[in-house]
């Protein structure tokens, strides 16, 4: 077979973000636009000659399409072995504990998430390192960089390969496995969690619904709860991944997540819902007539992580994004273990994990995980869940609530002023960086301010520093507000507000959330002159 040095000439945007290289599809259709990134992506690793990579997406419009250029530009790049999940399906997390599981070099993972699919909608392309972890900057500026001068890539020229059946094949020198994206994963999920004890729970009349929002995880949670844990069939809702979600917006939030959202608040609700992304690797925890904020889960994950066999040692500490809110930071106290505060930013988790720093991590974004892959994992959070409540035996209210009553609630909100003029919006930013030098000590009505700045995050393990992360603003009564645009969206910017209080009176926790934030939300607005900037009166989405 011949392989192809095709000329072609550099993309000035193909900087990757928070979480890989995102554009709108008809970016990636461009000529040679895929090509190119994924070149430097080959150019930018050392040694990956021979190597075995691990390949997959979440099934989203072009997914299949760039799996087949993928593979033949790996072959005519030198890559020994291709492991492609079948149907190019592989979720998030199970691309991160196949590439761990198979000891991979490495891999390529196309999704945009939680983005809408389609022809009109979104697609995206990371690189995964070798522990199974999103590549760090300096991996990311390496590809970059390489992007910015590429003058050709190499391809095979070669019959596509059948992605819909489990085979071992050739391409060039390069042997392709399409591999069953789910038994590895399911089988990891099983040596964590106690299914005989959830199987058990779900026989007992336990109630559930899963919305895999027709995007990759309807394969595997069909697979894991009805098949494995014995729910009853249509526990999944909405379990066939589309190429366009079924026109939707895979993001489980109570926005986006309406289904499953009118089930779980309706009269006769089940006792537990859940959702997960496009991608698989985000999560989203309901109760009858009850939502769990992602900040509150990791901290319930955290506080009875004992009870489940995967984590009955203990932790060896947490770790959360910073604009995360403080309730793990009060179980990790509790608990004698450490707390870490990172950028947002899944991969800045992965030093802490492989140095054994911290067990459990969680994200606001409703993201949360552990050190048994390198990547957020939505049904992983879905089976901790459904473990606890099975060895507790209580409601995920009444766990909620429990947990308050211990530790004090930190009422959580976040206001995302969506798709605004990236100007105005960087206006804004750099304006409130030239405020927080000064900000300490200031009073603002009965707030006080006890700190504030641009976030910097020195990683305490290869001592990398990470600036310009997020305006934090903490005040003398322990709560706080932060500002930062988002590192994912594709079409202008996207500002986040993050609005956090703290009260210990278990009297006062059954407040609804936006009326007990309601006066540090009108404090943020002074301060960051909002509705100036964004021209918005209100924010697109409150979670
Ligand atoms: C992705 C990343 C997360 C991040 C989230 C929001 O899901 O994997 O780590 O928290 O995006 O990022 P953003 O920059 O849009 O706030
Ligand atoms: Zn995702």
């Amino acid at each position: 077979m011949n392989i192809n040095t095709v000329s072609t000439t550099p993309f000035s945007d193909q900087k990757p973000g928070t979480s890989g290289l995102r554009k709108s599809v008809a970016v990636f259709q461009k000529p040679h636009y895929l090509e190119n990134f994924v070149q430097s992506i080959f150019d930018s690793l050392d040694g990956c000659e021979g190597q075995t990579i691990v390949l997959g997406g979440d099934g989203r419009y072009y997914n299949r399409e760039a799996i087949q250029v993928i593979m033949k530009m790996a072959a005519a790049n030198g890559i020994g072995r291709i492991l492609v999940g079948k149907s190019g399906i592989m979720s998030t997390p199970a691309a991160s504990a196949i590439i761990r599981q198979y000891k991979a070099y490495g891999g390529i993972i196309l999704s945009a998430s939680h983005n809408p699919g389609g022809p009109d909608g979104d697609f995206g392309i990371k690189y995964n390192i070798t522990s199974g972890g999103p590549a760090p900057e300096k991996v990311t500026e390496a590809i970059y960089d390489r992007s910015k001068v590429i003058d050709s890539y190499k391809i095979l020229e070669g019959d596509d390969i059948n992605l819909d059946k489990l085979t071992v094949t050739r391409l060039g020198e390069m042997s392709v496995e399409v591999i069953d994206p789910v038994e590895p994963y399911a089988r990891l999920m099983e040596s964590l969690f106690d299914f005989d004890k959830i199987r058990q729970l779900i026989k007992n009349d336990f109630k559930m619904c899963i919305d895999s929002m027709h995007a990759v995880t309807g394969t595997y949670a069909k697979d894991i709860f009805e098949k494995r844990l014995g729910a009853d069939s249509g526990t999944v809702l909405n379990g066939i991944p589309l190429e366009d979600f079924g026109g939707g917006h895979p993001d489980p939030n109570l926005v986006y997540a309406h289904d499953l959202v009118d089930i779980m608040f309706a009269k006769d609700a089940p006792d537990f819902g859940a959702a997960s992304d496009g991608d698989g690797d985000r999560n989203m925890i309901l109760g009858n007539n009850f939502f769990v904020t992602p900040s509150d889960s990791l901290a319930v994950l955290t506080a009875n992580a004992t009870l489940v066999p995967g984590y009955k040692n203990g932790l060896s500490g947490v770790a959360r994004s910073m604009p995360t809110s403080e309730a793990v930071d009060r179980v990790a106290d509790k608990l004698n273990i450490s707390c870490y505060e990172t950028p947002t930013g899944w991969k800045f988790f992965g030093n802490l994990l492989d140095a054994d720093k911290a067990t459990l991590c969680g994200e606001e974004s409703f993201g949360t995980g552990s050190n048994h892959v390198r990547e957020k994992d939505g049904l992983w959070a879905v089976l901790f869940w459904l473990n606890i409540l099975a060895v507790k035996g209580e409601s995920v209210e009444a766990i909620v609530q429990d947990h308050w009553k211990t530790y004090g609630r930190n009422f959580y909100s976040r206001h995302d002023y969506e798709e605004v003029a990236t100007e105005p919006a960087t206006e804004l930013m750099e304006r409130l960086r030239s405020m927080v030098g000064t900000m300490a000590g200031k009073k603002f009505g009965n707030y006080e301010v006890k700190y504030a700045d641009d976030f910097s995050y020195n990683d305490p393990v290869d001592n990398s520093v990470s600036k310009k992360q997020g305006i934090r603003i903490g005040f003398t009564d322990g709560s706080r507000i932060v500002f930062r645009l988002s590192g994912t969206g594709t079409k202008g910017a996207t500002l986040r507000l993050y609005v956090e209080s703290y009260e210990p009176d278990a009297s006062k926790h059954n407040i609804d959330t936006q009326e007990a934030l309601k006066p540090l939300i009108d404090l943020a607005q002074e301060i960051a002159q909002i509705k100036e900037y964004t021209k918005r009166d209100e924010p697109t989405v409150i979670t």
